[in-house]
């Protein structure tokens, strides 16, 4: 991909993210993820790409729009074909409840470049630049975590291990304190927490548990642009998320195959764009100003030449067509024309 479509993605994580900021905190958690999801699709047939979801809001039954296959994109001629992945609204339930960490996110990669993840759990563990290669998700927690210490020369008790806050992850919370080192839980939102260890300045030093599949391939995008290192691990809950393995080709030996990060990209030249929806650890939230206009943050990564780039924007809430239909469908007409 020699063009670099960076600018022309973070249009389409801005709008999902402006469309959706509205909901904060109004209790509401598929209104948000509607609208992000409204705002996501439309903005990206202004993009200049041949693009097939490959991860996005369920299977053409069960989502009417960014379906798993959908085509998105202006898809001319010799526009080029990628895969893409799709979270409108990271943190769903975030948004709901007005706490922090809520992003639209996309990872965009040549076609065949992104893990055709199932909709199921993952065991992830995640680390950045200075501690790649020293970490494997099958050897047990005090062995990961003694060795990250030693990669990045902290104390085991000045190290920060982020994991998502449910009781699945008890037994792991319970042996990290053993270990001795600190633990930040959170609610929701794995994306923005497992690329965070690729930020020196959030602290956070290792990022491990199980969350959704889908969300693991993404985070796997931002941690590639950066040099961080990523490995996970399907978790199949249910009959029923063993299935959408075995649909997918799997096995029940190679569902628990150990998924590196070129397996999760497969590309070495892979996108990833995310707007703030929320005030985060990693980009601020959409912010609303005066006379109809409102501020976002987004982050742009790529793979191929590791540029990270902050974007900060005020937009004219009433001059952007797409936006303006995306609200007037979420009657938010209103609000939007001021
Ligand atoms: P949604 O945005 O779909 O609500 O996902 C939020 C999230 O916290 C993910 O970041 C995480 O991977 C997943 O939920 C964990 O699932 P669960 O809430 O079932 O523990």
């Amino acid at each position: 991909m020699d063009r670099n479509l960076a600018l022309e993605l973070v249009r389409v994580t801005e709008t999902a993210a402006l469309a959706c900021g509205r909901y904060m905190g109004r209790g509401d958690k598929n209104a948000a993820d509607q609208a992000a999801v409204d705002g996501m699709r439309k903005a990206f047939s202004s993009v200049s790409i041949k693009g097939t979801v490959v991860i996005g809001e369920g299977e053409l039954d069960e989502a009417p729009m960014l379906y798993i296959g959908e085509e998105v994109g202006m898809c001319k001629e010799d526009d080029r074909e990628v895969d893409i992945a799709v979270d409108p609204l990271e943190g769903t339930s975030l948004i709901a409840k007005g706490l922090p960490n809520a992003i639209a996110v996309i990872a965009m990669a040549p076609k065949g470049g992104l893990l055709h993840a199932p909709d199921t759990y993952m065991k992830k563990i995640a680390v950045g630049p200075k501690a790649k290669g020293v970490i494997h998700i099958d050897d047990p927690v005090e062995k990961n975590l003694k060795a990250v210490s030693r990669a990045i020369n902290k104390d085991l008790e000045d190290m920060t291990v982020i994991i998502q806050d449910r009781p699945r992850h008890y037994d792991l919370i319970r042996e990290v304190r053993r270990v001795g080192c600190r633990i930040k839980l959170f609610s929701d939102g794995d994306v923005a927490t497992a690329i965070a260890t690729c930020f020196e300045n959030t602290g956070i030093d290792v990022f491990m548990g199980i969350g959704g599949a889908p969300e693991g391939v993404i985070a796997a995008a931002a941690i590639k642009s950066m040099g961080g290192e990523m490995q996970g691990k399907l978790n199949p809950m249910s009959d029923e998320e063993m299935e959408r393995c075995i649909k997918l080709g799997l096995d029940q030996e190679s569902v628990y195959k150990v998924l590196t990060l070129d397996d999760l990209i497969k590309s070495d030249d892979v996108f990833f764009v995310a707007t703030g929806v929320s005030d985060g650890d990693l980009l601020k939230g959409v912010t609303y100003l005066e006379g109809n206009k409102a501020k976002t943050q987004s982050v742009v990564m790529r793979s191929k030449t590791g540029t990270i780039r902050f974007v900060d924007a005020i937009h004219r809430l009433n001059k952007n067509e797409i936006l303006k239909e995306t609200m007037e469908k979420h009657n938010q007409g209103g609000i939007i024309n001021g």
